[in-house]
């Protein structure tokens, strides 16, 4: 069957983008990211996830909700501002929907973000982590199922889930941008509960450094297509305090908007970077 089909929103976006297929960075922005549209991007044209036909629509307060195309920091890219989630009800297959879409685009990178509870010791509110590995205890996967054989093998291997250049790139843009990135393990959870502080000291022990409830699911399916993936986290709170201080969804809003400045300065650096990489 013809991908347009099956993903309606392929052709959708293919009629209204002229620029198709000369964008080869997707961006994923998660909770807290969404200013760096505004402050870096040249936009040529958007759409709402609720006009994408077979898009699902965002519901969590805060998401704006809508795929823009055109140039951040004049790399041509598409980005998502804002996700879906698994918590909200989603299945698997339907919050990874908008990878595949870039997958058919002719995307050949993703850079996912989110904001994310710090569990290694110095992973404070305001840092960012890049992300170097993940643990799946979200208790389901996106590619469980009929395998879609025009994307990629049944057994998609995940040794290199995170791409060593990318990160490479990441990192040295960082420290030319002056800003302090950490590398780490992100464990990904359903929720929508944050974590008990038992939870954390089993993650910890298991080698996590930092929790979040997203972009797990994303990298699984890009990489069985065969896009390269990078990913950072924006650590917002202390993953379940021991203290038994109490977490809330706007901490975690705040904390991510006031490391706004560090991430355009990133940003800025950075998406040539990956895009140069995304060409060699
Ligand atoms: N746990 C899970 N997800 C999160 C957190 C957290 O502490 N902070 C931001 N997203």
């Amino acid at each position: 069957m013809e991908a347009s089909t099956v993903y309606p929103a392929l052709e959708h976006i293919r009629a209204l983008d002229p620029e198709r297929g000369r964008r080869r960075l997707g961006i994923v922005l998660g909770s807290g990211w969404g200013g760096v549209v505004e402050a870096l991007m040249e936009i040529e044209g958007q759409a709402a996830y609720a006009d994408l036909p077979g898009f699902p629509v965002s519901t969590v307060a805060g998401h704006a909700g809508r795929l823009v195309w055109g140039r951040m920091a004049g790399v041509p890219v598409y980005c998502m501002q804002g996700r879906f989630h698994y918590y909200e009800g989603y299945s698997m297959q339907e919050i990874t929907l908008p990878v595949r879409v870039f997958a058919l685009l002719g995307v050949k990178g993703l850079l996912l973000t989110n904001a994310a509870g710090g569990i290694r010791a110095g992973m404070a509110p305001g840092q960012l982590m890049v992300i170097e590995d993940h643990l799946n205890f979200m208790g389901d996967h996106p590619l469980r199922g009929p395998n879609l054989d025009r994307f990629g093998p049944r057994f998609p291997d995940m040794t290199r889930a995170w791409d060593p250049d990318l990160r490479e790139r990441l990192a040295k843009a960082a420290a030319d941008a002056g800003v302090a990135l950490q590398s780490g393990v992100y464990a990904a959870v359903s929720g929508p509960s944050f974590e008990t502080p038992a939870e954390i000291r089993a993650f910890r022990q298991l080698g996590a450094d930092a929790v979040g409830m997203s972009t797990v699911p994303e990298c699984l399916v890009a990489r069985h297509s065969g896009l390269r993936v990078a990913g950072i986290s924006c650590i917002t709170n202390v993953a379940a305090h021991e203290g038994g201080q109490a977490l809330s969804h706007e901490e975690v809003a705040e904390a991510a908007s006031k490391a706004q400045d560090h991430v355009i300065k990133l940003f800025t650096r950075a998406l040539p970077a990956l895009q140069q990489t995304l060409q060699d």
